[in-house]
């Protein structure tokens, strides 16, 4: 067998001598620093999530009605009685929720060790750029099914394009190509979450990795190790703290596959809904003009997001500020770089300010995400009892709000006026064993 593959691989090699140095230069002989921990799985993983979400997408296109008249029963003939077709949808549906789980934890993980510093700023903006994109793969995906939630939500997120002055009107027309959610709405969102948006998609992965691989990884200890000390049991001019992706890295990342995918398989097998939080209740009722939903929530993904729409009030006749400040909790991400002025990237060595100041950040991203998913107007009564929901639910919501945006704020003041007292770096990167 062995002998076989050397075969191919020398008929192969002979003629296309340049696939296998870019083999080497991307596998076998890419040098990433040996001290990864649990953080670094979640790249290989969102990897993992996105070809799932592509091979069941392409099975459930086999079957779908792009059509008003025909999506939702034609979703309900997949899960009823298409071979398989429950366990590919749920798949598809549960891969979309858990996308959004690894990609968070992939971001927090750039946000913890520095990653999106200097020399890979164009690594993070292209990973923003792939996170836009995947909110319109995900927000145009939830659309297709034509359920009440699909309708009423792409009605209610279209409708902020409204508040734009002037053109606004008419970009939400343009957009949906009808009054409301109609037939060209749904063939226009199914061709660009079929082709166009993946293309897209597959597209920036390639660039986002590409660019990581000229300026290498970073780690844990936000050390540089391409620029350290040279030479490693493998070549003199290799980093000497680093090791080959492969095998070492496709072994160890095959470990994170194993557990996520008995995770994924426990949600798929035993709760796909998931309390209906990835498949929302409201959506299993065929989407109707006439009927609105008592609670008009996004999935929880895209909460945090549109809390800020709803807490931010309208001023001179427009409500066109709460999207703005939408796309500003977005765009600041994008800037972080440009925010964050300190030279140490990992947490382990920054001040108490940054470490106080992330924790306040994560603890407003979770609240503003309770009072988009509408926990709070549940809790605030719960807990205090008859008080006026509205008020206490601003309250709240606003405080998140700002603390959201003071994070950023607080990060360029406290490096830019070297307010931050950080731990001296060490030379070479550690081990925890
Ligand atoms: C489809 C979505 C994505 C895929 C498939 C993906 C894939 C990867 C992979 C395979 C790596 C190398 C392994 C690792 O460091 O974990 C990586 C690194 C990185 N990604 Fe992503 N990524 C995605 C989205 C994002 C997003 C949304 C961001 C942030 C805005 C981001 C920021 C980064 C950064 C900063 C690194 C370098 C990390 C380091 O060296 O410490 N990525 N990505």
């Amino acid at each position: 067998m062995a002998n076989v593959f050397s075969s191919i691989g020398d008929w192969v090699n002979e003629r296309a001598p340049g696939l296998a140095p870019v083999y080497r230069k991307h596998m076998t002989e890419y040098y990433a620093p040996k001290n990864f921990n649990l953080w670094y799985y979640f790249g290989s993983l969102a990897l993992l999530v996105l070809v799932n979400q592509i091979v069941t997408g392409i099975f459930l296109t086999m079957n779908y009605n792009p059509s008003a008249a025909g999506a939702f029963d034609s979703v309900q003939y997949i899960m009823r009685d298409v071979e398989w077709g429950w366990l590919i949808r749920y798949m598809h549906s549960t891969g979309a929720s858990l996308f959004f789980v690894v990609v968070f934890l992939h971001m927090f993980r750039g946000i913890m060790y520095g990653s999106y510093k200097k020399p890979r700023e164009l690594v993070w903006l292209l990973g923003m750029l792939i996170f836009l994109v995947l909110m319109a793969e995900a927000f145009m995906g939830y659309v297709l099914p034509w359920g009440n939630m699909s309708f009423w939500g792409a009605k209610v997120i279209v409708s902020l394009f409204g508040t734009i002055p002037v053109i606004g009107g008419h970009l939400v027309e343009w957009i949906m190509g009808d009054f409301l959610p109609a037939d060209a709405t749904l063939n226009r969102f199914f061709a660009l979450h079929v082709i166009a948006l993946p293309i897209v998609l597959l597209l920036l992965v390639v660039l986002h990795l590409a660019a990581l691989h000229e300026v290498g990884s970073n780690n844990p200890d936000g050390v540089d190790v391409k620029h350290g000390p040279k030479g490693n049991r493998w070549s003199a001019s290799a980093p000497v703290d680093g090791i080959p992706f492969h095998p070492y890295y496709t072994v160890k990342d095959l470990a994170g596959v194993g557990f996520f995918l008995i995770v994924a398989a426990f949600i798929i097998f035993f709760a796909p809904t998931f309390g209906g939080w990835f498949l929302e209740h409201d959506n299993s009722i065929a989407a109707n003009n006439l009927v609105t939903p008592a609670e008009i929530k996004p999935v929880w993904y895209f909460t945090p997001f549109y809390a800020i729409v709803r807490m931010i009030p309208s001023f001179a006749g427009t409500a066109v500020w709460g999207v703005l400040a939408m796309f500003g909790a977005i765009a600041v991400l994008f800037l972080l770089p440009w925010f964050d002025r300190g030279k140490v990237k990992s947490i382990r060595y920054r001040g108490t300010g940054y470490k106080v100041g992330l924790t306040l950040f994560v603890i407003a991203f979770f609240g503003l995400g309770s009072v988009g998913a509408g926990i709070t107007a549940e809790v605030i009564p719960a807990w205090f009892g008859n008080v006026d929901l509205t008020t206490w639910e601003n309250a709240f919501g606003r405080t998140m709000t700002l603390i959201y945006f003071g994070f950023f704020a607080f990060l360029w003041a406290y490096t830019h006026f070297g307010w931050e007292k950080t731990k001296p770096v060490p030379d070479r990167v550690t081990m925890h064993d």
